[in-house]
């Protein structure tokens, strides 16, 4: 499955000299991926985590393999492997889409182009289970907006085993996905997906709202590095100013929440918009161990009526 000793593995942009072992392999491949300029940020942040997910994927090695010698396996994955650079380098594609995996939460998940990657600062407050601001009480009844792969809803339920979890999209193909990873995780009794235009036609209260909802402006989906023109627009984008969706989402949420209850709303870099869209409320920012940011905390009492 790895390049034989003393054959060649090529791509377009990559000429690499067959090594002994995988992490030789890795290191050649995250070569390249340094020379070719890519972006990253969709579930890794550098080249070496990017050639071992392809170099092992294509393989077919677990990740916590130990370092083997390449010359034992087949040569059918040196084909595989250049398909997948060539795919990475050329087309820019992110790396679990190649794979067709993404880990969130320390939780694998299925992925395609349907979805969004997961990547959210999100994983940090579930695996913390919202603590310190964990609102008091039973967490009974969670909503999420804009499941796309289901990632969030899974890992919330997952953290919170005595709750039920609804989980909303208005993208049909996206929740075929969510689908196939909630059944993945053995979900099917606590994971409720419903295809829903953001809050419409949900009904009850819920101890706890979630949502990473689209906020790229517009005008600003045009300048991102290539490799986001491969995941669905409607997860990216949301009107002029990239508040579209939050807004709508401020709007609703207040008649869904429980009397306790905590709206988690994602909005990256747009936090500053939306302080000063919202210069009244109260929004708590918290600050992310791992990475990432822009996710606003407001308790049902900071919410108008
Ligand atoms: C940024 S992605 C988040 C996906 C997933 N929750 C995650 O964090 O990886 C936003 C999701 O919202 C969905 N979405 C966009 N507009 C929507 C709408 N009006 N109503 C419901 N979902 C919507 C998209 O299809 C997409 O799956």
């Amino acid at each position: 499955m790895m390049p034989p000793a003393g054959r060649e593995i090529h791509c377009m942009n990559v000429d690499i000299p067959a090594p002994a072992m995988v992490g030789e392999v890795i290191r050649h491949c995250a070569d390249a991926l340094e020379r070719a300029g890519l972006f990253y940020g969709h579930g890794t942040d550098n080249a070496i985590d990017d050639a071992a997910a392809l170099v092992l994927h294509a393989a077919g090695l677990a990740a916590d393999t130990p370092d083997v010698d390449v010359r034992q396996f087949p040569d059918a994955s040196r084909q595989r492997l250049a398909r997948y650079l060539q795919r990475r380098i050329d087309a820019r594609e992110p790396v679990p889409y190649i794979t067709g995996e993404a880990w969130f939460c320390g939780l694998p998940f299925r992925v395609d182009r349907r979805v969004l990657i997961p990547r959210s600062p999100f994983a940090e407050l579930i695996r913390n289970r919202f603590e310190p601001w964990r609102p008091p009480g039973p967490m009974a009844r969670i909503l999420e907006i804009g499941t796309g792969s289901g990632c969030i809803a899974i890992a919330a339920a997952l953290a919170f085993p005595d709750s039920q979890v609804v989980a909303t999209d208005i993208s049909w193909p996206a929740l075929q996905l969510a689908l196939e990873n909630r059944a993945r995780h053995g979900l099917e009794d606590r994971v409720h997906l419903v295809q829903a235009d953001l809050l419409a036609g949900i009904a009850g209260r819920f101890d706890l709202i979630l949502s990473n909802p689209p906020y790229v402006p517009e005008a600003e989906l045009a300048g991102l590095p290539a490799e986001y023109g491969h995941e669905p627009a409607l997860a990216l984008v949301s009107g002029a100013d990239g508040l579209a969706s939050v807004r709508r989402i401020l709007q609703d949420a207040p008649a869904l929440l429980a009397p306790n209850g905590l709206l988690a709303l994602e909005v990256g870099a747009g936090w500053r918009a939306l302080e000063t869209a919202f210069p009244r409320l109260p929004f708590l920012w918290p600050e992310f161990e791992h990475g990432g940011e822009g996710i606003a905390l407001l308790s049902a009492a900071d919410l108008p009526a």
